[in-house]
């Protein structure tokens, strides 16, 4: 698996705000968009293109547009605030939905929505902010893989050593982006130092 820390000063800005505790809900999901734009570039370096021929004013030219088809697959709740702004970047994609949710005292996580389009083929990107011990995520890219993907990326804000060296075990092939990898995981399962409880504090439920 390709790990990539996004280290652009701009991307570590809008971290730091985000981790900040006085960041309020508004300005958190203005970060988040902002950030996940970021994230998104970085990722899509290596999109495949084709020439394309086209008339200029001036002149004929063949020049490059993508050649890749794209799936975005957020992962229910905090990577729907990565959702919107990363679908705007893109002028064809199509969206996968999954839920899932970690039990509060094992922190194991159970999926409780899925809805995928045809994945055959298909490179999918994967959104979801945390990546804490790597349950939901290596659930996804499960799913995703065993649907056809032909690449699969994920990307989140924060994620720890231990969820990253559990998909680098399961799945050698994926390629991870991150803003930053954290020191470890408390016992309860957040990431320290991280940023909280994503979802709680997109969508003030603290
Ligand atoms: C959070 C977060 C990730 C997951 C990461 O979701 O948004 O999806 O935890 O943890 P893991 O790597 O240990 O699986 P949560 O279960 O809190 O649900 P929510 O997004 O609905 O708040
Ligand atoms: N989910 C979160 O939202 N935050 C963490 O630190 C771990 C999992």
């Amino acid at each position: 698996m390709a790990l990539t820390v996004v280290t652009h000063p701009l991307a570590q800005h809008y971290l730091t705000h985000l981790r900040d505790e006085t960041t309020k809900p508004m300005l958190f999901r203005t970060l988040t968009r902002k950030l996940s734009v970021i994230l998104a570039l970085e990722a899509t370096r290596t999109l495949r293109t084709a020439q394309l021929h086209i008339q200029t004013p001036l002149e004929e030219v063949w020049s490059p547009v993508l050649d890749e088809e794209i799936v975005l697959v957020p992962i229910l709740r905090a990577g729907l605030a990565m959702l919107d702004s990363i679908v705007d970047l893109f002028p064809e994609v199509s969206v996968g939905c999954f839920g899932m949710e970690r039990d509060e005292r094992t922190a194991l996580a159970h999926p409780y929505y899925q809805k995928l389009p045809e994945m055959k083929g298909r490179t999918a990107i994967i959104l979801d902010p945390m990546l804490a011990t790597g349950g939901s995520s290596e659930h996804v890219v499960n799913v995703v893989k065993q649907a056809g993907a032909e690449r699969v990326v994920l990307l989140c804000v924060v994620a720890a050593p231990e969820g990253v060296d559990r998909l680098i075990a399961a799945h050698p092939d994926l390629a991870l982006f991150a803003a930053c990898v954290d020191r470890e995981l408390n016992p309860k399962r957040y990431i320290l130092p991280g940023l909280g409880d994503f979802g709680d504090r997109l969508y003030g439920t603290m």
